[in-house]
């Protein structure tokens, strides 16, 4: 049996993960360690919470005490916890240095210690920045733009050093957007399918023609499972599902499978730095087997219809430093 060290597992990505591998695996043991900042919610796992397979340990990762306290009984670590918000990180981007680099390292330096048998970093694809034309390889410079993309690909250098300088056998993955279930109200999909089932403005940067390649959470935890068994240490590995829309596309679908007007459409000021365009190059991963098992216009279906249906999951998380954040940030009140 395998224990997994899984941090930042009460986000979105995370918390999805480890449904995923609980679900997959019998003989796993997981332990979910989390600061439980404002993005980090118990609630994402309230259906696994009592399965004798998981444990929560509420601690951040830049407290060497706990995290070599919880390394050292881990064979795996999977590394999730970060600040994530681009937007945040344009307000105040101390904490991202904090948690994404410096956090990164305290985990690296615990797991050179006790020996662990494989080191997950979960990078993602804005530390290429952006691009107009063509797609990224993993072999392609690093030009991240905002301090959160700049922050994770200090720490996806950081881990990628370990291997070379201490054969920490490291994998580092490259993933684009996702979207699903439990999703924090901030980012694009769910803050957009949110404000319409509340028939409020639905606030779009710019011009609306930036770019992202959008992928369905449960296929990025599929894949990181598939690097886990398949991949080799020090090497990078693209993830994506090849479907780029533009941000006006994804509200348009919004709003037809909500049967909202498209009177909600609101132009706002852009997004400082805000990338053009996220493009990857997934030939290595497919190459290897792997490939996304969900359809993008499935995927967006189910995912709008759980919003629609776990309103006790979002409508509490709307509230208090979320007004006052997204009053600042987009210049009106929700
Ligand atoms: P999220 O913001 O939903 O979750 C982050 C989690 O980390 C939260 O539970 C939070 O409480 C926890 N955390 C923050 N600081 C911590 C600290 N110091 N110690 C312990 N826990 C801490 O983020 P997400 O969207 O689930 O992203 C997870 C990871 O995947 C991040 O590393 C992110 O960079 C990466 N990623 C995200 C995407 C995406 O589209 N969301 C794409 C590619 C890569
Ligand atoms: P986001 O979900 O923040 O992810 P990222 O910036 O990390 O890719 O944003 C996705 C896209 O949607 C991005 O081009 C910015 C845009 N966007 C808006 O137009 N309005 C918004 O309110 C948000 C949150 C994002």
């Amino acid at each position: 049996m395998k224990t997994f060290l899984v941090t930042g597992g009460a986000g979105f990505i995370g918390s999805n993960y480890i449904r995923y591998m609980l679900k997959k695996y019998d003989d796993i043991h997981i332990i979910n360690l989390d600061k439980l900042t404002y993005a980090g919610n118990l609630d994402n796992l309230r259906d696994i919470e009592n399965d004798a397979r998981y444990e929560f340990v509420k601690g951040d990762i830049c407290d060497e005490e706990v995290v070599n306290r919880l390394t050292q009984r881990a064979d795996v670590v999977v590394n999730f916890a970060a600040e994530s918000h681009v937007d945040r990180s344009i307000g105040r981007p101390d904490d991202f240095i904090r948690t994404d680099v410096f956090g990164t390292f305290v985990l690296l330096e615990a797991a050179r210690k006790h020996g662990v048998e494989k080191f997950i970093q979960i990078s993602t694809d804005e530390v290429y920045g952006s691009i107009e034309d063509g797609s990224f390889k993993e072999t392609d410079p690093l030009m991240p733009s905002s301090p959160y993309s700049a922050s994770k690909a200090g720490a996806d250098r950081l881990a990628f050093s370990y291997f070379v300088t201490y054969g920490l056998p490291v994998i580092i993955t490259r993933c684009s957007n996702n979207f699903g279930p439990y999703q924090y109200p901030e980012k694009l999909i769910p803050l957009f399918v949110t404000n319409a089932l509340e028939d409020k403005p639905l606030p779009i940067y710019g011009d609306g023609k930036n770019v992202r390649d959008w992928i369905y959470v449960e296929d990025h935890c599929d894949a990181i499972d598939f690097l886990y068994h398949n991949g080799t240490d020090g090497e990078v590995y693209n993830i994506g599902a090849g479907n780029e829309r533009n941000n006006l596309e994804i509200t348009e679908i919004i709003l037809r499978e909500l049967n909202k007007p498209k009177s909600l459409m609101t132009f706002v000021k852009d997004r400082l730095g805000h990338d053009r365009r996220y493009s990857l190059d997934c030939t290595k991963i497919r190459n290897m087997g792997w490939q996304p098992s969900h359809s993008f216009d499935e995927a967006m279906h189910d995912t709008i219809q759980w919003y629609v249906q776990n309103r006790w999951w979002w409508e509490k998380l709307k509230s208090g430093e979320y007004l006052e954040f997204y009053k600042s940030n987009y210049q009106m009140a929700l």
